[in-house]
């Protein structure tokens, strides 16, 4: 208390759940000096973060973990008694996919039941999970106290830097005193705080990844246009992202989006429409689209392969270059990487896969043989696939590789590396959309 009256913006703070949105979040917050204790049912995980371990790679939440731990402002437990004194708790709880693209709210509405009897009366409970629509609301009758939605718009690989330098604060709450400390928690963050209501403020998260995985799809099938006329998807795109109204990012092709969010938020808002009776055909056009994607991809790896759209990929040794959803993760999760993998297997390809960023322990194996070194990827290869925009893909020896391949040809489909540098190294280069 004594703390408090010292410090009087200083919130103390429960986040439920320390996975990447509640670990960052718990982080940040006790960054931003607030006084926050992250609870998990996973007691090993807690063992390791009271030691400053931090389970996920994200740039720069070890540095703000072991800086809360030190200066006390940061706790971790599996006690959920300890969150008695909150002023506020986040609900930072996983809502993976369930059946039928809705989320499965299982572990979300066990955490509110254990949550109910340790809280204070006067604690505002925030929603930072992803949650279907009409979820706050519900959890605020069922704790008997205010709730406020208040989503996470972080990148995986940044996201520490997106919670501390965000483009937007989003509070939804009935209760404005509720929304105001919920709003208090990102005081001294300079970003435009959207004040709405609980139902609006689920659906812009919705709504906000859907229409990233919308944009890249129409990039994507924009590529496979410029194919069929003769454009260069480069000079399309560029023309586009200097229209300020369009916008710059999400607008390079590639195999597919991917990764944790966008394929589970887009399938969720598919839902929530057609529960709606809203017929959000665009959308589902773009969840096609992607699909699609994997497999135009799959048919210009048939044709620059076997120089045939009938030729036979059977037997055919192909290296993939990246699995992970996009450069700067380890997560392979929903990667658009491992659904052409697949449906390369089932064309009969036999898989050789290379990635900076994961290991055996991260892979769930299945087709692609991992390996760690990328002349394995390319020795005796048919043909490479590189399928991740890892930087590091433009410095690799390229006339080494075309050395020890068997067929020095490549697709490219992060249009990544240079043409002119891979074909002088030996290679037959395929792009997309050029
Ligand atoms: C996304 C949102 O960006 C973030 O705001 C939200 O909170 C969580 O979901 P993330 O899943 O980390 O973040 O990935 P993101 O960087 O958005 O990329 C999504 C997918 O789209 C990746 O597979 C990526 O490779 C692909 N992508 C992105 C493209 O193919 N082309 C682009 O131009 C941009």
């Amino acid at each position: 208390m004594s703390d408090r009256q010292d410090h009087p913006d200083r919130l103390t703070v429960g986040v439920v759940g320390t996975g990447y949105v509640g670990l960052t979040s718990a982080a940040c917050l006790a960054h931003l000096g607030h006084r926050v204790t992250g609870v998990d049912i996973d007691a090993r995980k807690v063992a390791g973060l009271c030691r400053g371990e931090v389970p996920i790679a994200e740039p720069g939440l070890d540095t703000l973990v072991a800086e809360g731990l030190a200066r006390g402002g940061l706790a971790f437990t599996t006690d959920l008694r300890a969150l008695a004194e909150s002023d506020v708790v986040l609900l930072c709880v996983p809502t993976p996919t369930g059946p039928e693209g809705t989320a499965d709210l299982r572990a979300y509405d066990a955490a509110v039941d254990s949550l109910a009897p340790v809280l204070a009366p006067h604690c505002v409970v925030a929603v930072k999970s992803t949650v279907p629509v009409g979820t706050t609301a519900r959890t605020a009758r069922v704790l008997g106290r205010p709730a406020v939605s208040n989503p996470e718009f972080l990148r995986e690989g940044h996201a520490a830097h997106d919670f501390l330098h965000p483009d937007r604060i989003v509070v939804g709450g009935t209760d404005p005193s509720a929304a105001d400390r919920v709003a208090a928690l990102y005081d001294g963050l300079t970003a435009p705080v959207v004040h709405t209501d609980p139902t609006s403020s689920e659906l812009a998260k919705y709504a906000s990844n859907a229409f990233l995985a919308l944009k890249v799809s129409y990039v994507n099938v924009l590529a496979e246009l410029c194919e069929r006329l003769g454009a260069d998807i480069a000079d399309v795109a560029e023309t586009m992202r200097l229209d300020p109204r369009i916008g710059a990012a999400f607008l390079s092709p590639g195999p597919g989006w991917g990764g944790s969010c966008l394929p589970k938020d887009t399938r969720a808002l598919l839902h929530t429409a057609a529960e709606a009776g809203v017929d959000f055909a665009v959308l589902a056009e773009a969840v096609a689209a992607n699909r699609h994607q994997h497999e135009r991809v799959v048919e210009k790896v048939r044709q620059a392969v076997t120089g045939s759209t009938e030729g036979s990929l059977q037997g055919s040794r192909l290296g993939l270059l990246g699995l992970a959803f996009k450069a700067g993760t380890d997560d392979v999760r929903d990667s658009p990487a491992l659904a052409v993998a697949a449906r390369l297997a089932e064309a009969g390809a036999v898989l050789t896969g290379y990635d900076p960023g994961v290991d055996r322990d991260g892979f769930p194996g299945g087709v692609v043989q991992l390996v760690d070194d990328v002349t394995l990827v390319a020795k005796d290869a048919a043909g490479l696939v590189l399928l991740t925009e890892w930087p590091e893909f433009r410095e690799l020896d390229w006339p080494h590789l075309a050395d020890l391949t068997d067929h020095a040809t490549i697709v490219d489909t992060r249009n990544l590396l240079d043409s002119a540098t891979l074909t002088r190294a030996g290679f037959t280069y395929f792009g997309l959309g050029r």
